[in-house]
């Protein structure tokens, strides 16, 4: 585990009582993974390849199970972003409804494409599909709160309120520099020769940027690391061996 992340066993520890609680409600402990990984973003502004770690190894599931499921979600970040996260609609209601002219607008304003984060880490930016509030076009989230009727004028306001810091949505946690991430060149990305969208010209090799490109590999390779070692299988799937001090957490309560 790189030095970086030194800090990360303090914040498991913290948290571990909040995951139990949360693994208590449920009656399959798997039932308790979404939840666990938002208290871990909402704490470390992503999903770290250390928090997937500590929630496979807290559900008895493998690291694979855990980050296949938060790369379903565009709610998860897997690397780490800006202080603001800018998702805009690009779904059908909403295009026909001045997204496109919007997205023009934030990418203007803030001199970043799709999947882009400002130098200064103030601002992450990504184009999504349907967020679902197809009445309310055009419409974004602003670190995962819905935005609606969206307006260049509303556009403004709100990146003056975010710069002046009085914007009413709280910044994301910052425990990682956002500044070396999500440098990717979106400027053709329809023809992408088989890699996931937002993984053309990823120049950071820390940059993960998804399954099917080699930055989502190496990221794989994080998750999956030394610290690991199998115990058994099953049928079904592999049980890892903790590192020793997720699993000295996880087993407390076994020895009480
Ligand atoms: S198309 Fe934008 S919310 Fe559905």
């Amino acid at each position: 585990m790189s030095d970086r992340r030194a800090d990360f066993p303090a914040l498991l520890a913290e948290l571990k009582p909040e995951c139990d609680a949360l693994i208590a409600q449920y009656e399959q402990p798997r039932s308790a993974l979404l939840p666990i990984i938002h208290l871990f973003q909402s704490r470390e502004g992503y999903t770290s390849p250390e928090a997937m770690r500590a929630a496979a190894a807290m559900l008895d599931l493998t690291p694979a199970v855990v980050e296949s499921t938060v790369s379903f979600y565009t709610l998860f970040f897997r690397r780490p972003v800006g202080k603001y996260v800018l998702q805009v609609c690009r779904g059908l209601s909403c295009s026909i409804s001045g997204a496109n002219d919007i997205m023009a607008y934030f990418r203007e304003k803030l001199g970043i494409g799709h999947l882009q984060t400002t130098q200064d880490g103030l601002f992450s930016y990504e184009e999504v599909e349907c967020l679902a509030a197809c009445d309310k076009p055009a419409c974004m989230q602003v670190n995962l709160e819905f935005v609606y009727s969206l307006t260049p004028a509303i556009v403004d306001e709100m990146i003056a309120a975010m710069r002046a810091g009085t914007y009413a949505t709280a910044p994301m946690a910052q425990t990682d520099a956002p500044g070396k991430t999500w440098q990717v060149d979106q400027n053709d990305e329809v023809s992408t020769g088989g890699k996931s969208k937002g993984a053309r010209d990823v120049s950071d090799p820390d940059n993960a940027g998804g399954l099917g490109d080699k930055a989502g590999v190496i990221m794989l390779d994080r998750i999956v690391d030394r610290d690991f070692a199998f115990r058994g299988r099953t049928s079904e799937r592999v049980v890892l061996e903790e590192p020793a001090q997720i699993k000295e957490l996880v087993n407390e309560d076994a020895h009480h």
